[in-house]
């Protein structure tokens, strides 16, 4: 084990500007909204796979790791160094969760398996650089009943969300939006194909027949 290298990764996380951020009440409340979302909006169940798109310092990884102990965790970032960094972590606090890290662009990557529920919060999505292909790619792995998480930190519905849910032939669940501490956000809960494959059939069985 790096033991080196992972006094740096945690020094990092509490040493200046990311500690100042990571021991704010802004910080904290911006995770414990993002984490009660999830909890009241989506069901998992202990056998389902999860992706996370943006791994970043990888909280939100470690705790979706403990929600699937018969199924599995992806995790992927375009960022080398946040991806080794999990796994170092991981490693080290002796994590024994299926967890498989990729470093690869979660736009272009080909998944090789359909998810329950797949998760990009913060500026996952932002920093991509391309709203419309990322969750393109991530709606595309979604199993027919699976579920998106968008959380986003933005002021308004951004990046055309609508038209790109249209297009993509989804539909938001659940929204909601909130700007306590002066932080813009926006939480969906956005349903695989399914829902609306379902809604359909149901409206094409109520429509008279001739
Ligand atoms: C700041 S983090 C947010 C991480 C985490 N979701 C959170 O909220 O704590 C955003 C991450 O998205 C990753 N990212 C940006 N574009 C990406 C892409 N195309 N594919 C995969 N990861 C990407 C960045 O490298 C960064 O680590």
């Amino acid at each position: 084990m790096d033991y080196k290298r992972l006094a740096e990764i945690y020094g990092e996380c509490w040493s200046g500007e990311a500690g100042e951020w990571n021991s704010s009440l802004s910080n904290k409340y911006l995770e414990y909204m993002i984490t009660k979302f999830f909890e009241e909006n989506f069901t998992v169940k202990p056998n389902f796979d999860i992706l996370n798109i943006g791994i970043g310092a990888g909280y939100w990884d470690r705790y979706l790791s403990f929600k699937v102990p018969e199924g599995s965790l992806t995790s992927i970032d375009i960022d080398r160094e946040c991806a080794d960094n999990l796994d170092l972590c991981l490693q080290n606090e002796n994590n024994r969760e299926r967890v498989t890290i990729l470093c690869d662009d979660a736009i272009t990557y080909r998944f090789d398996k359909k998810y329950d529920v797949i998760t990009m919060i913060g500026s996952a999505v932002d920093e991509s650089g391309n709203a419309e292909a990322i969750i393109r790619n991530a709606v595309s792995c979604l199993k027919e009943d699976g579920a998106l998480y968008l959380q986003m930190i933005c002021d308004k519905e951004g990046n055309d969300l609508k038209s790109i849910m249209d297009d993509l032939d989804v539909e938001k669940e659940t929204e909601f939006s909130d700007d306590s501490y002066g932080i813009p956000c926006r939480y969906y809960k956005i349903k695989g194909h399914g829902n609306k494959k379902r809604n359909r059939q149901v409206l094409s069985d109520l429509s008279p027949t001739r």
